[in-house]
Formats: C-alpha cells, structure tokens, sequence
C-alpha cells in the first residue's frame, strides 16, 4: 500500500463483535482474563500496560513511519521523557539540537539534570560541531529537525552515522515534517519521535505522543519506562487520533503549499524584514530540506522590521490568524515563541541559537490562501 491507503487502512479492522467501521474507543481499566494459566491470552490486562483503541494507533504510527513498534504516550513531552530515561542513567552524556522546542530544553537543564545526567546543546546544523562534543559516556543524540521555532536543520544521515560511531541512539523529533514528508529511520535514525498534538492529530482536539522504534529491542527499553512511570496515552486521545492520521497527507500538502505561497509574500513585503522557510530559496540550507525531505511542511518565521514592537503589534491585530500556542493544526496560528513556547529557554541561550525578540511564528492551516495572505497584508499595513 501507499502512504494515503496506510494513513486509512494499516493499524485498524472493522470491530469482529459488531462490524463497527472504526476501531472502538475501549474505555476500560481492566481486562477479565479467562484463567490464570491463561492470563493475557487475549494481549491485555490493564490499560497502563496496554489498551487496544491506544495499540491501534500504535500500529498503524509504526506502518506510516516505516518502524518495528511505536509507543503513545499522554503527551510530546512524555515520549521524550521516557525515551531519555530508557538510554540515560547517571554519568551518561547526551547531545542536544541547540534549538529545539522550549519544553525538551527545561527537562533537559531544569530536571534530568538533577539526576546526573550530562547535556551537551550543540549546533546540530554543522555534523562537525555535533562531532566535537561527543565523549566516551555519549549515548544519546537527539535532533529536531525542522527546529522549534528557527526553522534549523539537521543532516539526520550524517548525525546518525556520528551517533552509530559513538554507540549512541539518535532520536530524531519529526513533529514538523511527519513521516508524510521526512522519512527519519530511513534515513538512519533509531528512533522518530512525535507531539502528535501536532499533525497527527491535526485539529487542536488532543495533547499525545509517540515514539516510533527501528527495532523490537529499542521499543522494549522505552516501554518498560512508559510502564513504569505511567506515561500513557488515554482512549479517547488515541481514537481521536486515529481519525485525524486520514487525513493526514492531504492536510500536510495542502497546508505545505499555503505556506509557501505565504513565505513568497512576505518575502517580497516591504515592511518584512526576514523570513525563513525551508521551501524558500533564500532558506540558507534549502538544500538540505530539498535532500531529506520530500515537502516543505507548514511552519515558518518572519520578522517584521520595527522588531518586537511592530511584530507585538501584528500579533495582536492580526485578523483570522489566532494568537496561540501550539502548531499543525487546521486552524491558523500566530505565536510569539519569546513570550510563549520558549519562555523557559534563557534569554542569552535563546539570542545565541537565533530565537529573536521580534520573531513572529507561522503555524500555516487550511483556510483559503488568499484569506490568509489578505489578513496578513492588512496586519502588516497597521504596524
Ligand atoms: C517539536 C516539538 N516536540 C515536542 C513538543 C512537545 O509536545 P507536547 O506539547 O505534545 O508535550 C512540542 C510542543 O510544542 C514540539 O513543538
């Protein structure tokens, strides 16, 4: 099958017991087992070890993205918290994209941290500076590519290729691109990790997770953690998730295209005074996004000149647009990471990476360009 059959069909079958077209939502704790020398026939005992709407999902995140297993968890920041505690102990060492989405950065400076966990933020865009600070206690990489907010590449073959080197795991967060567009373990990662609060989802409806695994082994380590800790996805998150994965091409083509179509606006507006989007060629690695990926995605930044004022004042008048965390959804969104989706990241770390005062986020959705276009214009007249 290809990927608009799978996205419908792999992971689900109508329910044996009634026919029902969609993979029931299984709202229960427990499940009875037959005998005790039977236990688990069926596959399930309780729903933190295992749900069968959440294996559903599972299964069908493990077909889309090319893996052995996948693991959903009750949100992004759950999946990468078990898969660090799953290949990290203390005195271990792991590497860092220097920009990555706020969240990955407090757990990483603020939390694991304090359990002896050494974290290195290196320039994932330049394979030599990630190159240069693995030691010999290195086990883990992670690199998000796209990066949340500055729109940073990462050559995911040539960080695997380091990570194999060192006897490391390379986690590749794919939020912005999905296996839609970017192919992560194809292209040597260990592990793809998701928000599918994301595009998965699609519709500003859920907050989850997923890891998708290379092999069985990987998987195992990573869901012992989830087990142990109790980081599960619910029921309901994963059957509404199920739904928005049907659509899932459709709306990243569609929402890619919006995006371009908006970048070649603002990038010839005379009030903007910069704009990144990897479909541009202006886009310093272009290039790059052109080699590893087979789409642009939907997420861009801009800035307008008169920088923090002028963009507070486009924010915050911009019609159509909604003023609000989160990205891939359907819906528009306008955000200012500085303030928003990065506050916990230090201002002196946050200039250094590139996540300037005046940057003004773009989480393009699936309304008419031309809307989208025409209230960006008339934002940008006001300022
Ligand atoms: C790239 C990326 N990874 C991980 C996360 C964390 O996901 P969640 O908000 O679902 O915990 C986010 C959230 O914005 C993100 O943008």
């Amino acid at each position: 099958m290809r990927f608009r059959s799978k996205q419908i069909h792999a992971g689900v079958s109508p329910d044996p017991t009634t026919g029902a077209i969609l993979t029931p939502i299984f709202q229960s704790t427990t499940f009875v087992q037959e005998s005790v020398d039977e236990y688990l026939s069926k596959g399930y005992s309780y729903s933190r070890s295992g749900n069968p709407t959440v294996r559903a999902l599972e299964n069908k995140l493990t077909v889309l993205e090319g893996g052995a297993d996948t693991i959903c968890f009750g949100t992004g920041m759950s999946a990468v918290t078990c898969t660090m505690l799953a290949f990290l102990s203390a005195g271990d060492h792991a590497i860092i994209s220097d920009v990555a989405y706020g969240g990955t950065y407090r757990l990483c400076t603020k939390v694991l941290n304090r359990f002896g966990i050494e974290f290195s933020f290196a320039d994932t865009s330049n394979p030599d500076d990630v190159q240069a600070r693995v030691q010999k206690n290195t086990k883990l990489f992670l690199t998000e590519t796209p990066a949340n907010p500055t729109m940073k590449l990462s050559d995911i073959a040539a960080i695997s290729e380091i990570s194999k080197e060192a006897g490391a795991i390379h986690v590749v967060d794919n939020t912005f691109l999905t296996p839609y567009f970017q192919k992560a373990l194809d292209l040597g990662a260990d592990l793809s990790l998701h928000s599918t609060t994301k595009y998965f989802d699609g519709h500003n409806a859920t907050v989850g997770g997923a890891v998708i695994s290379k092999t069985a082994e990987l998987d195992e380590q990573i869901r012992f953690i989830q087990n142990s800790t109790g980081s599960i996805m619910s029921p309901m998150v994963a059957w509404l998730t199920l739904q928005g994965c049907k659509t899932l091409s459709i709306r990243m083509e569609q929402q890619s295209a919006n995006a371009m179509a908006i970048a070649k606006f603002l990038e010839s507006h005379p009030k903007v005074k910069q704009v990144a989007y990897p479909g541009l060629e202006s886009f310093s690695q272009h290039e790059l996004a052109k080699k590893q990926a087979s789409g642009f995605g939907a997420m861009m930044w801009f800035e307008v000149k008169g920088g923090l004022q002028a963009g507070k004042q486009l924010m915050d008048s911009i019609e159509l647009w909604t003023l609000a965390e989160n990205l891939g959804s359907v819906e528009s969104l306008v955000t200012h990471p500085v303030t928003m989706t990065h506050a916990a990241v230090e201002e002196a770390e946050r200039i250094r990476v590139g996540i300037i005062d005046g940057l003004v986020r773009l989480s393009v959705g699936l309304e008419d360009v031309e809307d989208l276009i025409e209230a960006l214009d008339k934002a940008l007249e006001s300022v």
